[in-house]
């Protein structure tokens, strides 16, 4: 039996009888969009739809590898058949090809998410191409077959949509349910492990905007589902539900089981070097777990990695900070979980910071500032205290846990919770 290998040719590939893919393969990216990693590269992939009364392109390739997303278009259809082409995410790793495809097939139609309108304009630099915008439940036909679609915002940017074939039960899902994993054996079931990919690409591309995951889900979960076929990485046609079930594990908080019916979860974190922050930290913790509806947590930032900390901030309403001030800064600890935060959604999540200071005591504002930049609300001005915390002091630092729990169970639920 021979092995599917499209690293040896440049045909397009049957996912069925209709419908091909004819996309490219990228094995040697390791750096994608700057900040994501891949050990192995990624694939653009693009597919194609034939129907009784023409052709449908779906999503094209980063414009480096158009020769090949051309070449495997030819060899299952000819440019002038084309009628419909679906963009289903106009990031340019998607959308390289599309200026070269329509100048080879200028009668095609583009069907964009409303979205994408502006987009269109903005990265292609063209008003000129024939389009119509879709929205959920709004599908066009090629004859017998028909390409319903599904508003999915922010999976991974503003525009990006699904579209879901009806007589085959196939999701063309852009983004979502994909990984950056380049194998030339393409299907899910013939690929290497992969596992690790789908949950990295999942933690840095989908994660920050799970919200929008969970209201996508509420669309997805009800279709029939024969194959899914992402724009990037293995096409999942051997158990498709199981990735829609993980998505919906993800993008689902597990401590908001714990955290009582109308209680607010407020983390404080500290560092403190010679122990100064760290009674700071405590007087407002004691502040804080005394008001009522509040659940109040303290951790030493010396104790734990960063990730579990930031799993923890995900599902929290509130956070706080202790740092000392050395060098005119916050500290690196410090520094290492704000940075960590742009993976999740902090909008409207309440924030504030003290520290222990010698000279200058920048840090609290730093820290605030940050906290600013991640769109958090911050209802009290920072507590700073000079070197070692007075008795007066610490009743200072009480009141400020008091005073910030009681803010945060008099405002409305926020936004990210
Ligand atoms: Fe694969 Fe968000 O582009």
């Amino acid at each position: 039996m021979s092995v599917l290998d499209v690293s040896h040719n440049r045909d397009g590939v049957a996912l069925s009888e209709r419908v091909f893919w004819i996309g490219a393969l990228d094995p040697a990216l390791r750096t994608f969009d700057i900040i994501l990693k891949t050990a192995n590269g990624t694939t653009y992939n693009a597919y194609l739809v034939r129907g009784s009364d023409g052709v449908a392109v779906i999503d094209t390739v980063k414009e480096q590898f158009a020769d090949e997303f051309f070449a495997r278009l030819e060899s299952v259809a000819r440019y002038e058949e084309i009628k419909i082409i679906v963009l289903n995410h106009l990031e340019p790793d998607h959308t390289g090809a599309l200026p070269e495809l329509m100048r080879r097939a200028p009668q095609a139609r583009l069907y964009i998410s409303q979205k994408a309108q502006v987009m269109l304009k903005a990265l292609l630099k063209r008003d000129s191409y024939p389009f119509e915008t879709v929205l959920t439940g709004d599908s066009v036909s090629l004859g017998d077959c028909t390409l319903r679609f599904l508003h999915t915002p922010y999976l991974h940017w503003p525009d990006t949509q699904c579209a879901y074939f009806e007589q085959e039960n196939i999701l063309f899902s852009g983004d979502v349910f994909g990984c950056h994993f380049c194998d030339s054996r393409l299907f899910n079931d013939l690929v290497g492990d992969f596992r690790f990919s789908f949950e990295y690409y999942y933690a840095h591309i989908m994660r920050p905007f799970k919200e929008h995951v969970r209201r996508a889900l509420e669309l997805i979960e009800p279709l029939e589902l024969d194959i899914i076929a992402p724009t990037h990485g293995p096409i999942l046609r051997d158990r498709p539900r199981d990735y829609v079930r993980r998505f919906r594990e993800l993008s689902t908080s597990r401590l908001r089981n714990e955290v009582g019916e109308g209680e607010k979860s407020l983390l404080i974190f500290y560092i403190s070097s010679y122990g100064n922050t760290a009674r700071m930290a405590q007087a407002v913790y004691e502040g804080a777990r005394a008001a009522a509806g509040v659940r109040a947590s303290l951790y030493d930032l010396e104790g734990s990695e960063v990730a579990p900390f930031v799993d923890l901030i995900e599902d929290a309403d509130a956070i706080v900070f202790g740092s000392p001030t050395i060098n005119g800064d916050a500290v690196k600890p410090v520094w290492d979980l704000l940075s960590s935060l742009a993976v999740i959604n902090t909008r409207g999540k309440m924030g504030a910071a003290f520290g222990s200071y010698g000279w200058s005591g920048e840090a609290v504002r730093m820290i605030e500032d940050r906290m600013r930049g991640l769109k958090m609300q911050l209802p009290l001005p920072g507590l700073r205290v000079k070197l070692i915390p007075t008795h007066e002091e610490l009743i200072q630092c009480r009141d400020f846990g008091s005073q910030f729990a009681q803010a945060l169970t008099a405002e409305e639920p926020s936004a990210a919770a």
